[in-house]
């Protein structure tokens, strides 16, 4: 249907090809609007006529088919009505298929995402939960637009911290206390670093020169590096365990580690390293920017340094054509430098390519969360406890779970709740967090998604022969409540792309809400296990259709489903 009405338009307007087309056409919010509008905003420069005129001219060039029921023209839109047995026909023939919303947009072209990233030897925190959210979500939206994605992880684990960890171990740490506690250890000798350092400068010193034994390959200082960042990595795989993710390299700072010379007699040979107090930058000023450094007065590189390089091995072994950087906003002038850096060094495909995604805090608004040595929040806490709190509603919702299922589904959903509050609101948007809307199975909730889902699947697992090759009465599928389910349905892969274009997985959250809103409006509307083979037929294969794209939408946030909960 969508298809045809792009051909009427493209057959009444020379200016504007299909593609073009498409892209305006829009789903009106409210019924009075017809079931697709065109804008005709868009042409009124090229056209020298007002854009209510122009929307005049088309309606009155189109000769209405027997699908349409009208077309009207109100101020600048044209709007289309279609018949509603033709529209739930065209909408059902499209998205019966498991491969709907997907696309081969991508054309294979790769995409990097570097998200996550935490830092070694410190508590994977809140922060980091939630750019790897939202890194894993664009990961399967681009996939899903037929992108390659590499998923890169860039963990923090070089730099002058890694000095000052290392006289902190060996003034102050033990092996089994770190054996035993691991990263918790690791903090509380690094804050007891900071506290001595105080009273006792020459630490510091002790500390470069540890980091400059790393630089420099010294073998004990690496032994005792690697085995922080051994440690380290074990407990953030565990955390990655919990949420199912994984990445396809884990080449964190320390990777770059040999190739920050090449960029500094790059820089050198390009004319853009200056002396500053000792220390080499790149000035930004014409720019607005402050300085990028790149070698501290003590000669070691440091976290810029290592980003370019990273964009340097990135763009020759992957030849992407984006790499997106999921991060806090804080790091906004960071990536600003990198990527005017990678400009002034004659790469013209920087300005388009490189581009940084910034995200919102988390604000805990007084919430109690279990807290570890230094009273740290750590998000494997925040799960588990997610999931714990989930457990005891299952336990009460649906004693009859096998202990297996419930312990499943405690997971997915526990694990899900958080996931989706983080993903609802814009990314720059601060997230708040309170366990009772988390957890809550109504309301705009994780939970709630997954419930309309398993409720599907309950209503398909009671009728006994139905099969999506079913005949479909689409005469079934006209009542107010179908049609608007039929809408969201109609939805899907548009809300893939603009998800993908403002590299936003929110859009996919609030859709997912929506289709299982409508969903359960037309569950309670319509009574879907009636004797009339006819009506029950068809009304299960929307069920059929709303439960593949319930499941779909999840997964593209990251997140997982249950039949039962
Ligand atoms: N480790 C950093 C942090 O925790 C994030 C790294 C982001 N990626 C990058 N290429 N700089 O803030």
């Amino acid at each position: 249907m969508k298809d045809k009405i792009i051909t009427l338009l493209d057959n009444a307007i020379d200016v504007l090809d299909k593609n073009q087309i498409e892209q305006f056409l829009e789903q009106p919010p409210k019924p009075e609007l017809g079931d697709y509008a065109f804008p005709c905003f868009r042409l009124a420069k090229e056209l020298r006529k007002a854009p209510q005129q122009i929307a005049a001219d088309i309606k009155d060039s189109i000769a209405c088919p027997d699908y349409i029921e009208k077309i009207e023209v109100q101020g600048a839109y044209i709007n289309f009505f279609t018949k509603k047995d033709a529209y739930a026909k065209g909408v059902i023939e499209r998205s019966i298929e498991d491969s709907y919303g997907s696309s081969d947009e991508g054309n294979s072209k790769t995409i990097c995402i570097d998200y996550s990233s935490p830092n070694v030897a410190k508590n994977f925190h809140v922060g980091h939960l939630r750019t790897t959210v939202i890194g894993n979500s664009l990961y399967k939206i681009f996939t899903k637009l037929g992108y390659n994605v590499e998923r890169i992880n860039h963990l923090g684990d070089w730099g002058t911290q890694f000095g000052k960890l290392i006289v902190a171990y060996k003034n102050w740490g033990s092996e089994e206390a770190i054996k035993e506690k691991g990263i918790e250890e690791l903090m509380r000798i690094y804050v007891l670093f900071h506290e001595e350092a105080d009273k006792n400068p020459e630490l510091e010193d002790e500390a470069r020169a540890w980091f400059h034994k790393m630089e420099t390959g010294d073998e004990e200082a690496l032994k005792i590096w690697k085995w922080f960042f051994d440690i380290s990595l074990e407990e953030f795989k565990r955390t990655y365990k919990l949420m199912n993710m994984e990445f396809d390299h884990f080449t964190g700072e320390s990777f770059y580690r040999d190739m920050t010379d090449d960029v500094v007699s790059e820089l050198e040979d390009h004319g853009l390293l200056q002396d500053s107090e000792g220390a080499k930058i790149v000035d930004l000023s014409e720019y607005d920017m402050a300085p990028c450094l790149i070698l501290k007065n003590d000669g070691s590189s440091i976290y810029a340094t290592r980003d370019i390089a990273a964009v340097e091995y990135r763009k020759k072994t992957y030849n992407f054509t984006k790499c997106l950087y999921v991060t806090g906003q804080e790091q906004k002038l960071h990536f600003a430098q990198v990527f005017k850096v990678m400009e002034l060094l004659g790469n013209d495909w920087a300005k388009d390519s490189l581009i940084h995604i910034p995200y919102g805090l988390v604000s805990l608004g007084g919430e109690k969360l279990s807290t570890r040595g230094g009273n740290v929040i750590y998000a494997e806490d925040i799960l588990k406890e997610a999931i714990s709190k989930i457990k005891e509603i299952i336990n009460e919702k649906n004693p009859d779970l096998s202990d297996e299922e419930k312990e499943e589904a405690s997971r997915i959903v526990g694990v899900g709740a958080v996931i989706f509050n983080d993903l609802y609101n814009q990314r720059i948007k601060d997230v708040s967090f309170k366990w009772e809307h988390i957890t809550s199975f109504e309301g705009e909730t994780g939970p709630y998604v997954q419930y309309t889902y398993a409720r599907c699947s309950s209503i398909l697992r009671n009728v006994e022969d139905f099969a999506p090759s079913v005949d479909i009465d689409y005469n079934v599928l006209t009542d107010t409540a179908s049609v608007d389910l039929l809408k969201e349905i109609d939805k899907f892969p548009s809300i893939i792309s603009e998800a993908a274009d403002r590299y936003e997985p929110s859009v996919v959250a609030r859709y997912a809400v929506d289709l299982a809103q409508a969903f359960n409006r037309f569950y309670t509307d319509n009574r879907i296990a009636v004797d009339e083979k006819n009506v029950r037929d068809s009304r299960c294969l929307v069920t059929y259709i709303t439960r593949r794209i319930l499941k779909d939408s999840l997964d593209l946030l990251g997140i997982g489903c249950v039949e039962r909960m």
